[in-house]
């Protein structure tokens, strides 16, 4: 990775010189990306032009569906990496010039255009958010709504259902498993990575139950966490966690199929004949097509953030330089609940 960004400095068109450091994809990676297959350059910063604003950013989500957009395979929900330009991907940061009514610097604004240090666009592809928003702005970069949508639209979450849900620790499924508690589950159990992150589970996060990936089949696992069978499970591996889940689960259970992170080049889900027997529905999701209960999740998110009822991990990265080789660590089970990137100084 070319860390060393270049010195030179450019001249906006007002004549103060701003530069700022953004990512592109250099090549497109065979499977798990190396360091060296982005780029990180110092660029010139326009001023806006006239329905336009300058943002400068603050924080910038990390996931591992940013592997999906390197790998650039056909059918994903949004635009791939392109080798050679900037890279996307949810951010939040502050309007310091504007030239369009709609927002005014000083405006708090989550948008798409993460990758770099300050975004310059139509003012119509940022959102205005609360500056004031509990506990803090990088928040806004939660997966909550990912797991809201999951497990509501998807799982169809019932009062006293049993509720499993893999990579527990991680952004999506440490709110998975505090939401489903939140709205009625009678049993919440978990899988992660480490015994650290089992301990976390089952001690701040309130989990029932959890178990180490790593320790052995997943299938008795699971049967020893949930003796009773399982009624959903919020899926964000496949592979070997999801034919557990569909051996363990109760008739009419149902499962939501949020992400693939564990699973190999295996066709099958699972055994089907199990599905078909005990009734299962598997519903594969993406909160892109749930966006309407944005409003809805976020005044409940803030009110059990603020009332202690949900605990929101977050795991910091200091500057876009360190944004790469943080990505590789993420898919690698380094960090613990979200993780973001701190922009600019
Ligand atoms: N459907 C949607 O709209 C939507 C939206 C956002 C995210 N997602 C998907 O949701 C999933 C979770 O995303 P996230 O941002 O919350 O990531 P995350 O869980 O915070 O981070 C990734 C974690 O995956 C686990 N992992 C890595 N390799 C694994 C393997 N082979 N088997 C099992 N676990 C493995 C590691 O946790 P451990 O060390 O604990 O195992 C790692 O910490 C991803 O698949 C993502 O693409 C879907």
């Amino acid at each position: 990775m070319d860390t060393s960004s270049k010195s030179t400095t450019f001249s906006s068109r007002s004549g103060i010189s701003r530069t700022g450091l953004e990512a592109r994809l250099f090549a497109r990676p065979e499977g798990l990306p190396a360091p060296g297959d982005f780029e990180i350059t110092e660029v010139a910063v326009p001023d806006p032009a006239p329905g336009q604003v300058l943002v400068r950013n603050l924080f910038m989500s990390l996931d591992p569906g940013m592997l999906m957009l390197l790998a650039g395979r056909p059918g994903l929900p949004m635009p791939r990496y392109e080798v050679g330009e900037v890279m996307h991907g949810d951010a939040i940061g502050e309007v310091i010039a504007s030239a369009d009514p709609s927002l005014d610097e000083g405006d708090l604004v989550m948008h798409r255009l993460g990758w770099r240090e300050y975004a310059v666009a139509r003012a119509g592809l940022f959102r205005r958010v609360d500056r004031d928003a509990y506990p803090r702005p990088s928040t806004y970069l939660s997966f909550g709504l990912v797991a809201y949508v999951g497990l509501m639209d998807a799982a169809e979450l019932r009062p006293g259902d049993t509720v499993f849900v893999s990579s527990a620790a991680g952004a999506t499924g440490s709110m998975a498993g505090q939401i489903a508690r939140l709205k009625g589950a009678a049993r919440v159990i978990g899988s992660a990575g480490s015994r650290d992150k089992v301990a976390h589970l089952t001690g701040s996060l309130g989990f029932d139950a959890a178990f180490d990936r790593h320790d052995g089949p997943i299938v008795d696992r699971l049967r020893e966490a949930a003796p009773e069978g399982i009624d959903v499970y919020f899926d964000n591996v496949g592979g070997e966690q999801l034919r557990a889940a569909i051996e363990v689960m109760n008739p009419h259970g149902r499962v939501a199929v949020c992400g693939t992170l564990g699973r190999r080049s295996e066709a099958s889900p699972g055994d089907l004949l199990s599905v078909l027997v005990k009734r299962l529905t598997l519903r594969g999701f993406t909160v892109g097509d749930h966006l309407e209960r944005a409003p809805e999740f976020g005044a409940q998110f803030r009110t059990w953030l603020r009332e202690g009822a949900i605990v929101h991990d977050e795991t910091v990265i200091e500057g876009l330089a360190n944004a790469p080789q943080a990505l590789l660590d993420l898919v690698n089970g380094a960090y613990t609940g979200k993780t973001v990137v701190r922009l600019g100084s």
